[in-house]
């Protein structure tokens, strides 16, 4: 427990620290002058003797500096605390596009749940592993209870101008796996198309995303076929994805957007005692084989793979095979394998996390959560491709990581579980905060680009064609 604190600490508040460090310097600082002054030093160490101390004696002006640094401190550093607290405003759509997918209907004239009694219930199932949209969307409603418990990283606001970004809550995983697939008429839409079609149709007629075309709100799409129609058009806006192996680089890309992990469907392995030599099995995978594009190394390293012991390589997926087995698989197993499959990343390895089996990722293309302010060779083993399916690369390579290596990452594995955590109530630290911190460090860039583009507001058209300019900046995206 103690470890969690201290690693998110170091995630969490440099600010706090840096403020603090400021405070602790001028201190030091003006101790010193106090010190030199006293002994009659001061001058010649070069320190002008203020008129402000002359009159006073020495300990009390001491006193009196070190109360006004205190405060000075105090006042700006949290200053800078409350600016790190994102300010949200989220659009009030009709039921439909959230909680009405639900089945909760909505009592008296909120288009909102009243979050302090019964919760609606998020489907279960592979459903779960997409559920982000429900968890933000609750801790924003949370940050307007009287006495909020949410994790603090962002606040609901209700006056748009003054919001660091303009959240969309329309539950697109959700509208995805439940009616992509429902059988319409041929030439009909679905439901899933025809919401965002409503999507598109509601945000382009609102006052915010006319005065910014969209480049400052947040959108979530996190089942890699969600809001496929919507996108063409939403695509100036931050969107949160779990990669980006179905988009092309004009829509979404590592600057303007934001990845977020899986929901782990594995449990979170509470009490683990277990060790190296507890856990019989080297290696562990258990996944579908034969995908479609990009899924050709899980097929070179079956045969690579199935003939060794210690190697459980089984097909199949979670859903299929169970979550329970997969659970005592992982929890029994050292190393993790996370290929690639027809998207970049997969829910494995937010469950290999869960069960604190060291993942091992063999995909060229991932995109992590957080990768910014998380390290996580610290934890994870990455392979390449080309290398992982040479005959007895991979197999030589794990059987290579000892003990004590091996219980490095697994105590860190230990440490970081919680930045993948989404839960109700949210809490300091967890997946929810995590990604509302991701979305701040995306704030500055994105107010940029911003007020590049009104540059030319107020010029009148152009004597050539009769419109307005347009700026290009260099590398606008
Ligand atoms: C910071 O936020 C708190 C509570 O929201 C408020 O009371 C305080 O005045 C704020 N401080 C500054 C410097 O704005
Ligand atoms: C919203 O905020 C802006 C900027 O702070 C302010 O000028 C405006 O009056 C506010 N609107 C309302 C309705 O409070």
């Amino acid at each position: 427990m103690a470890d969690r604190h201290v690693s998110s600490i170091k995630v969490m508040s440099r600010s706090s620290l840096y403020c603090f460090f400021m405070m602790i310097s001028i201190l030091f600082a003006f101790s010193w002058f106090f010190v030199l002054r006293s002994t009659g030093r001061a001058q010649l160490a070069g320190f002008p003797t203020p008129k402000l101390f002359s009159t006073a004696d020495d300990s009390d002006s001491l006193a009196q500096i070190q109360h006004s640094v205190t405060s000075f401190g105090s006042q700006t550093c949290s200053a800078n605390d409350n600016k790190s607290v994102l300010k949200v405003f989220m659009y009030d759509l009709p039921p439909q596009f959230h909680f009405g997918l639900l089945d909760w209907k909505p009592k008296g004239n909120s288009v909102w749940p009243d979050i302090t009694s019964q919760l609606p219930e998020y489907p279960g199932g592979l459903n779960l592993q997409h559920s982000i949209e429900f968890w933000l969307t609750l801790d924003l409603l949370a940050s307007e209870l009287p006495k909020p418990s949410h994790g603090g990283s962002a606040i609901r606001v209700h006056n748009s101008s003054e919001a660091d970004i303009i959240f969309v809550p329309f539950f697109s995983s959700l509208s995805y796996n439940r009616f992509a697939k429902a059988k319409v008429p041929t030439k009909e839409k679905n439901m899933n198309d025809l919401l965002q079609d409503k999507l598109v149709e509601y945000l382009t007629a609102q006052k915010e995303w006319k005065r910014s075309g969209g480049r400052d709100h947040l959108i979530l799409a996190h089942h890699p076929n969600s809001m496929l129609e919507a996108r063409k058009q939403l695509w100036p806006a931050t969107f949160i994805l779990a990669d980006f192996g179905r988009y092309p680089l004009t829509i979404a890309n590592v600057q303007k957007d934001v990845i977020a992990p899986y929901k782990h469907l594995v449990a979170s392995y509470v009490d683990d005692s277990s060790e190296f030599d507890s856990r019989p099995t080297l290696l562990y995978f258990q996944g579908a084989i034969y995908r479609k594009d990009g899924g050709l190394a899980r097929q070179e390293l079956f045969y690579l793979l199935k003939d060794e012991k210690d190697v459980h390589f089984s097909f199949g997926s979670i859903q299929r095979g169970g979550i329970q087995k997969a659970t005592e698989g992982m929890r029994s197993s050292k190393f993790c394998l996370n290929i690639a499959g027809d998207t970049p990343s997969s829910n494995r390895l937010f469950d290999a996390i869960a069960a604190h089996c060291v993942p091992v990722i063999i995909s060229d293309e991932i995109e992590l959560p957080y990768e910014d302010v998380l390290d996580y060779s610290e934890f994870c083993i990455f392979v390449p491709t080309k290398d992982a399916i040479r005959e007895n690369f991979l197999i030589n390579f794990i059987r290579s990581i000892g003990k004590q290596e091996w219980t490095r990452m697994w105590t860190k594995l230990k440490e970081v579980e919680h930045f993948f955590e989404y839960q109700f109530p949210s809490r300091e630290g967890d997946a929810v905060q995590m990604i509302w911190q991701a979305v701040a460090r995306k704030v500055p860039a994105l107010k940029l680009k911003l007020h590049w583009s009104k540059r030319f507001d107020r010029s009148p058209p152009s004597t050539d064609n009769g419109l307005k300019p347009i700026p290009t900046p260099r590398n606008f995206w």
